[in-house]
């Protein structure tokens, strides 16, 4: 899809990867809706627009089916059709499984998998009409290998993975395509968390031995959205750990 004056809306796009995303997309012509569970900053607005390009921000819980639909319409009725989704927002809660709770598991899988079947299934809708439209959904290595003290996180993320194949194949007839990236250990807020010692040991299990950054998916995201033939496919930005 040529991203000129198309209408882009990113999920958790406050930070990270998903304002990474956001500003990719900017700089190839594209209106972006930025999102995130709290008020989004004029400053943050006034960085994308410095892009040359139109910036909402639209706040809300993806998790919550009804304030996900709300999203939607609001973006639609200030900036028009949506022609791409980027389902990046999510959030990791870790602990073995011995130790997890009920509610630990449960929060995660509804922002990071159900947060992101509520923000698809009413768009797509208007996609359907619309004859196009690009998804792409934020999956991970950990729902692809499996991951010690995320089997929350890992389930969701390979819950996304089965999602977007799905998605694919029920929305390709209309031109419309559904990917994943699935990134490894990227330096954002989710690893900074992580000491230099874990970093250190990560580090010596990525064949090209280093940490990815935000830039890395977000240039995954705008060859997946500029490209009309690829559908159901997860990709890997991870330095080779999956390898
Ligand atoms: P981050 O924690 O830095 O940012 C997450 C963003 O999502 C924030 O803007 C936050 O406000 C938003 N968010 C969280 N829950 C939300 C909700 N219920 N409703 C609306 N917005 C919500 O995360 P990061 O590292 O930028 O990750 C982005 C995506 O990439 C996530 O889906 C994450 O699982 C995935 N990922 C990240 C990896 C990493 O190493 N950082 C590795 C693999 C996947």
């Amino acid at each position: 899809m040529e991203l000129q004056d198309k209408n882009v809306f990113v999920t958790g796009s406050t930070r990270g990867i998903g304002l990474a995303i956001a500003k990719a997309f900017a700089q190839e012509g594209a209106n972006i809706v930025l999102n995130g569970r709290k008020e989004i900053s004029e400053e943050l607005i006034a960085e994308i627009k410095n892009f040359g390009v139109n910036c909402i921000g639209v706040s809300g819980d993806i998790s919550d089916f009804s304030s996900a639909k709300q999203m939607i319409e609001q973006a639609q009725e200030q900036l028009g059709d949506i022609h791409v989704l980027v389902n990046n927002a999510g959030m990791n809660n870790d602990k073995l499984l011995l130790r997890m709770k009920e509610e630990d598991f449960e929060s995660v899988i509804k922002v990071n998998l159900t947060g992101t079947f509520n923000m698809t299934q009413p768009l797509l809708k208007k996609m359907m009409k619309q004859k196009q439209g690009v998804i792409i959904n934020m999956a991970s290595v950990s729902g692809l290998m499996g991951n010690m003290g995320q089997a929350n996180y890992a389930a969701s993320k390979a819950g996304v993975v089965g999602f977007t194949k799905t998605v694919a194949k029920e929305a390709a007839s209309r031109g419309i395509t559904c990917n994943a990236i699935a990134p490894g250990f990227i330096s954002t807020d989710m690893t900074a968390a992580l000491s230099d010692k874990v970093k250190t040991q990560i580090n010596e299990t990525i064949p090209l031995q280093h940490l990815g950054n935000p830039e890395d998916v977000a240039q995954t995201a705008i060859f997946l959205a500029q490209n009309p033939y690829i559908t159901g496919q997860v990709i890997s930005v991870d330095g080779g750990l999956t390898i």
